[in-house]
Order: C-alpha cells, then sequence, then structure tokens
C-alpha cells in the first residue's frame, strides 16, 4: 500500500492507495482518520451506470463499517446538473434527520462529482464535519479527492453551467484509493482520468512523463498489478504541489495546464465533454498557444503529447460548429476573463517539467490554441 500525507493548513490527509482498501475500510477510519466508537456515520454513495457503484462498492463499504453501527446513508446520481446546492441540500436534510452532530464524519464514495459535492455539504455541516472520500474513478484518486477543493456548479444566464463557482475548501482526513474499483469504470471514464495523469507527467518531468509512457500499454489493460503505482505517483505529483501552496497563491496554478481552455469546453454543455476528455483538448491548446507565445519552439510536444493522448483514446481536436465555434468558445472566455480582473491567465508550457503561468496574452495566441482543436467541417 502507498502513502501520501498532506498537510493542509490544521488538516493532515492521509492517502492511501492500494488494492483490497474497501473491505478494509472500518480498520482504515478507526487507524487514519481517527474514527472513535460513538461518532456518526453519514455515507454519500456515488449510484453509478445501473447502480454498479451503489450496489458494489458501496455495499462492501457499508459491510465493512457494519462494526461501527447506525451508518446512515444516501445514494446521489453523478451528474453535473446534479453538482448543485438542491442535493448539498439533500444531504443537509439527511444529516438533520439521523441527528448528526459536530463530532459527526461524512464518507463520501465515488467519482469527482459526488466527492466534491458531498465534501462541500461536509464543509458547512455544522460549520464543518470530518470528511473522508473513497473515490472510485481514475481521475477522482489522481485529482479530485486531493487538496481540499470542494463545490458545486451554477446556472449561467447564457443556459450554460458555470462549473464550481461555488465551493470551499474543505480537505478530507482521509483518502482511501482501491485501485480494484477501478475494474467497473466505464472506458470513457478510464481513459477521462488519463487526461490528468498526463497532466501531472507533464508537469513533473520528463522521468515521470517516460514512466507514463511506459506504463500506458499495461494501465489501458488495467492490469490490476500496475495501477496502484501508476495511480501512487500521479496523486504524488498533485500532492506535492499542493503541500507547497495550498490556497492556490502560487503553483498550485500550474495544475491547471490546459484547464481555462477545457472549462471554456465544458461549460458548453451540449458539447457533452467530461473533464477529462475536456482536459485533454486544453492540453492539445495549451502546447500550441505556448509555441504562439514563443515559449515553445516547433511542435515537438504538441506531437508528443498529441500522440500520447491518441494512444490513450482521448478527443485531441472537435468538429467546429455550434457550440464549438471559435466565437462562442471567445466568448465564453471573455466572460472568464473578466473574472480575473479583464486578463486571459494561461498556463503554459516552456518544456516538459517548465510549466509556467502566463498573463495578459494577446488575442492571437489564445485563438492559436483553439486553432489547434478546432477542425473544420
Ligand atoms: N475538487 C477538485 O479538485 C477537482 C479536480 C478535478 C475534477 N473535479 C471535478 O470532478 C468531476 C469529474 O469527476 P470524475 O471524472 O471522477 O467523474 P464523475 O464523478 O462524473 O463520474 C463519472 C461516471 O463514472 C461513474 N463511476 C464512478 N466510479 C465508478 C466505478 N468505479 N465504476 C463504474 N462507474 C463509476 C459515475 O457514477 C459517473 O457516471 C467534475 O465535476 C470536476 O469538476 C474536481
Amino acid at each position: 500500500m502507498h502513502r501520501h500525507e498532506l498537510v493542509f493548513e490544521q488538516t493532515r490527509t492521509t492517502i492511501l492507495i492500494g488494492r483490497g482498501l474497501i473491505g478494509r475500510g472500518h480498520e482504515l477510519l478507526v487507524t487514519d482518520a481517527g474514527l472513535v466508537p460513538d461518532q456518526r456515520i453519514y455515507l454519500a454513495i456515488d449510484a453509478g451506470p445501473e447502480r454498479i457503484v451503489a450496489d458494489r462498492h458501496g455495499r462492501l463499504l457499508e459491510a465493512a463499517l457494519e462494526a461501527q453501527g447506525g451508518v446512515a446513508r444516501g445514494i446521489f446520481e453523478a451528474a453535473e446538473s446534479a453538482k448543485s446546492m438542491e442535493t448539498v441540500e439533500r444531504i443537509w436534510d439527511d444529516l438533520l434527520q439521523v441527528g448528526m452532530d459536530r463530532r459527526g464524519l461524512l464518507v463520501a464514495i465515488g467519482g469527482g462529482i459526488v466527492c466534491d459535492v458531498a465534501g462541500f455539504a461536509a464543509s458547512g455541516w455544522m460549520r464543518g464535519i470530518d470528511l473522508v472520500l473513497a473515490p472510485t474513478t481514475l481521475l477522482c484518486m489522481v485529482d479530485a479527492a486531493i487538496g481540499g477543493k470542494t463545490g458545486v456548479n451554477r446556472p449561467l444566464a447564457n443556459g450554460g453551467l458555470g462549473k464550481n463557482l461555488v465551493g470551499a475548501f474543505w480537505p478530507a482526513k482521509l483518502v482511501i484509493c482501491d485501485c480494484d474499483v477501478l475494474a467497473t469504470l466505464g472506458p470513457r471514464e478510464f481513459r477521462a482520468g488519463l487526461a490528468e495523469c498526463l497532466k501531472h507527467a507533464l508537469i513533473d518531468g520528463e522521468e515521470s512523463l517516460v514512466a507514463f509512457e511506459r506504463d500506458l500499454p499495461s494501465v489501458l489493460e488495467r492490469n490490476p498489478e500496475t495501477l496502484p503505482d501508476f495511480v501512487a505517483r500521479s496523486a504524488g505529483v498533485k500532492v506535492s504541489i499542493v503541500q507547497r501552496d495550498p490556497r492556490e497563491s502560487g503553483d498550485r496554478a500550474l495544475l491547471n495546464l490546459g484547464h481555462t481552455y477545457a472549462h471554456a469546453l465544458e461549460s458548453q454543455v451540449d458539447l457533452e465533454l467530461l473533464h477529462g476528455e475536456a482536459v485533454a483538448l486544453g492540453l492539445v491548446a495549451a502546447c500550441r498557444a505556448a509555441s504562439a507565445a514563443g515559449l515553445l519552439s516547433g511542435r515537438e510536444l504538441e506531437n508528443r503529447v498529441t500522440g500520447l493522448l491518441d494512444r490513450c483514446g482521448l478527443p485531441t481536436c472537435i468538429p467546429a460548429g455550434g457550440s464549438a465555434d471559435l466565437g462562442a468558445l471567445r466568448e465564453v472566455m471573455r466572460l472568464d476573463k473578466k473574472s480575473l480582473g479583464g486578463q486571459i491567465r494561461l498556463v503554459l508550457p516552456r518544456a516538459v517539467g517548465q510549466i509556467e503561468v502566463v498573463d495578459g496574452l494577446a488575442d492571437e495566441v489564445v485563438d492559436a490554441g483553439w486553432a489547434a482543436i478546432l477542425r473544420a467541417e
């Protein structure tokens, strides 16, 4: 079992990565989250497609927690539209009904949507109760469950969805990454997680990128022997960056590599992109924008990234038109730009392992990124 520790202000997060961990849920909560005998637990469970997460992984965790007695639970749909205040209120209503006090523990098991929304509910209940996350997607294991960001989306006036506009930093005490659960993850969702793993490798440096390239065939086969090491390496990159800059006043922004483009794409809900798919496109756009800004010479890195994304089965371009036309996407970025005080900020690569936050870029540079991923029909 791999173990990472992350100290986020007053909270120490222990991140455990291995196999067969959910079945050991009670033991791990006692040893690594300080669970005591009369502490109440509320389980927020991702339903999963055809309830596969609730019926398999959720049940296993519930069975493991039987020793605790009186565990309450709610089952939630993992949809961006349900990553909302309504869902937070539903959890708060449940907590009220079961008489959850300030010593209570909220445990979420599921993907990034359920972990984000349940984490936000935990941050607000009685001004904050302890949180444990058991991520069940690759993306959530290496990214969403680490670093304390919780939150919900808000509808935008233009009909789109403002991602994560309301939220709080509320780090989990314990994150249990049981790689066995990845066996049931849909192929599209599994691939989406690889985009964040590639992003972490690009940020970390050549050694990580070479390891990513080497491990990819085995990871794509979901070899249970390979996954824990692969997840641990990728999660470790996020841990070390968040440790340096928990509240994103500096280096944590590097984790937004490709994300300004990704968020604009994601806000166009009719494109129906998963977060990781939007990040994949954003990585290609960031490479091209870096070339246009003079940070990268030539397209060597862009080609390497595109080649790896192809191997992962992730999109590297989308047909232009409708919500994916340059005008529409520029408009979304313009709105985003306003919220950043009129500046376009992109996180761009100068080289593998040399990622920079660049402000005040010319429109031509930003558009070069869009041109790389919008395919004329
Ligand atoms: N808090 C953060 O720092 C952070 C970072 C990155 C992303 N996010 C957020 O995470 C969300 C995306 O999360 P995600 O990629 O984990 O996807 P998700 O939560 O949308 O889940 C994807 C699908 O997989 C299903 N699923 C989950 N685990 C499964 C399993 N083991 N087997 C079968 N099906 C399973 C879910 O029910 C859902 O249908 C976005 O809302 C994004 O904004 C948050």
